[in-house]
């Protein structure tokens, strides 16, 4: 057997275990280590960032694949501006050459694209791309693909509350009136639900200014894989742990509530 035959096989086998009815809706992503993955291969960091596209290309289909409805992907930080600039120009060019040569295809599986994050920094020849591929698949309904660029959590939560503040001031909006309803009516992120599953690759065990507000009930995720080497595989085996879990939301809901009474508190 072909070891591509192999690997869908164990895909295959993964995948089956998988319970249809609870799959994640929304899944965000810190795709993390594309530098160490290159760096340890004695290549220039570049290779990595290359390398996580072919990554980032599977786990959409993955994804899509299994019924996700939405993935947001976290592609450049307010905080990646402090590498070196030729790191930052390498990045900027990346977005711009494979928006143009993935745009068809995205559009073709009817995906539609949405930048998140503050766009002004960058070159007018990468916005230019960005809005028509943006307008390009506005109208595609059968998947969402968040691709967080120059995005930070807390400039999103102050950029919400100026925009409340302000309306507020001229009267739009009483004070008492701002509440979570309202806030999130004002995130970029608006109109989406809070993703279910964050997975970090890289073994790091930070949210480095990712989606703040929205991860607040999230299950997280950490894979000790660097994305470069991320795969269906791995992608597989996050959504088996995800599903592994109790979300209780501050409740006690692996207990049934005649219990309350019951057992631990009845005297
Ligand atoms: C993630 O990989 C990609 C971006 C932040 C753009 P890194 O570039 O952070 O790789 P490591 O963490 O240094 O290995
Ligand atoms: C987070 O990774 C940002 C992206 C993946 C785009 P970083 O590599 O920038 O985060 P830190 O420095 O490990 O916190
Ligand atoms: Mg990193």
């Amino acid at each position: 057997m072909s070891l591509g035959k192999i690997i869908h096989k164990t895909n295959i086998d993964l995948s089956k275990r998988i319970d249809k009815q609870k799959v994640p809706e929304h899944v965000a992503i810190i795709m993390d280590g594309n530098g160490r993955w290159a760096t340890k291969k004695g290549l220039p960091r570049s290779f990595g960032h290359n390398k996580g596209v072919s990554v980032l290309k599977e786990i959409i289909k993955a994804s899509k694949k299994l019924g996700c409805k939405v993935l947001t992907v976290y592609a450049f930080s307010t905080e990646n501006w402090t590498r070196p600039t030729k790191e930052v120009d390498f990045l900027i060019n990346l977005f711009s050459e494979v928006l143009k040569t993935e745009i068809d295809e995205i559009h073709q599986e009817f995906i539609k694209l949405k930048f998140i994050g503050d766009l002004t920094p960058f070159p007018e020849t990468l916005k230019k791309i960005i809005y028509s591929s943006e307008s390009l698949t506005k109208n595609n309904n059968s998947f969402l693909l968040n691709v967080c660029v120059n995005y930070g959590g807390r400039q999103e939560i102050v950029k919400v509350a100026r925009e409340l503040a302000l309306k507020s001031y001229s009267g739009e909006i009483k004070p008492n009136e701002v509440n979570e309803e309202l806030f999130n009516s004002e995130l970029l992120t608006q109109g989406i639900k809070d993703p279910e599953l964050l997975i970090r690759t890289s073994g790091e065990k930070r949210i480095s200014n990712f989606l703040l507000w929205q991860l607040a009930y999230s299950e997280i995720y950490i894979s000790d894989v660097l994305w470069p080497d991320f795969n269906e595989f791995e992608f597989l085996k996050a959504i088996i742990d995800y599903q592994s879990r109790n979300r209780r939301f501050g409740g006690i809901e692996s207990l049934p509530k005649e219990s309350f009474e019951d057992s631990q508190y009845s005297s």
